[in-house]
């Protein structure tokens, strides 16, 4: 029996816990979207973030940009909005179509940068510190508590194209007592390690990458792949993992709608550590 993970379920638990925290506030906290070019599932994704937003009463600016838009004309935007009181939150929604990431994230105050992606907020993490936490590692820490797996000395493996995106979630599961490992897709004999892992969190971007064959009977599997297959949203794991593995986080309706929800969380999360001075 493999348990299906419901992220949906989850996602409105914390949005409407979010919605009272606000209405509680003085004013509403403010967040800013710079959304770069064309491209159609980024397009997607921030209209989830902003209607999510706007529900629960975030104030919301979006700055819709043409493709060829300069750095320079993106960080002057950026160095405007960390300014501003009313703005507590920036989000530059990734990939960008040709600027450089790096010199874009750099420019947001670490205080507004609500996707915990900037150097100083990193650092916080792995110091155990953290300020500013990114989402997506909080919603499968989420989906983690939700399986009620103990999770105090599992092997964890994290595939991905980027260490970089690995990195908080193997920071949080270090934290929680999990021993865990980046997997790049291209390593060696990766169906042994994978087979090894206890937990699987699998990013890389490819319908069915994960194989039955891969996962040890009565794994956890967190998928956070998001493709599209015959016009279908699917994730990363082959759908004969259900009937295998213990719990599955799938996708669409897994960590995609608790991403959605703890980014409303750090815009008050920001709006509080700015107002504490
Ligand atoms: N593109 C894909 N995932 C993300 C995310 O979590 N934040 C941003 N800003 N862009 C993304």
């Amino acid at each position: 029996m493999t348990e299906i993970l419901n992220g949906r379920v989850l996602a409105n638990n914390i949005r409407e816990k979010a919605a009272e925290r606000i209405h509680k506030l003085p004013h509403p906290p403010g967040l800013a979207v710079l959304l770069v070019g064309e491209d159609p599932a980024s397009h997607l994704y921030v209209g989830l973030k902003e209607n999510a937003a706007k529900e629960v009463g975030i104030y919301i600016e979006k700055y819709e940009l043409p493709a060829e838009t300069s750095e320079k004309k993106i960080i002057e935007i950026i160095e405007e909005l960390n300014a501003r009181h009313d703005i507590h939150g920036i989000l530059v929604q990734l990939p960008l179509p040709g600027q450089n990431v790096d010199k874009v994230i750099a420019a947001i105050d670490p205080k507004k940068d609500v996707d915990g992606f900037h150097g100083e907020n990193r650092h916080l993490l792995l110091e155990n510190k953290p300020m500013l936490v990114p989402p997506i590692a909080l919603a499968i820490m989420r989906m983690l508590q939700a399986s009620h797996t103990p999770l105090a000395n599992k092997k964890a493996v994290i595939i991905g194209n980027s260490a970089i995106f690995a990195e908080p979630v193997i920071e949080l599961m270090k934290e929680a007592g999990v021993e865990a490992q980046f997997l790049n897709r291209h390593a060696t004999s990766i169906a042994a390690k994978t087979r090894a892992a206890d937990i699987i969190v699998v990013a890389v971007g490819e319908a069915g990458f994960l194989q039955r064959d891969m996962v040890k009977a009565g794994a956890v599997v967190i998928d956070v792949g998001t493709n599209k297959k015959d016009g279908v949203v699917v994730g990363d794991a082959a759908p004969e993992l259900i009937g295998h593995a213990g719990f599955l986080s799938k996708v669409p309706g897994g960590v995609g709608p608790l991403t959605v929800a703890y980014l409303l969380f750090n815009v008050i999360k920001a709006m509080e550590v700015q107002e504490r001075g």
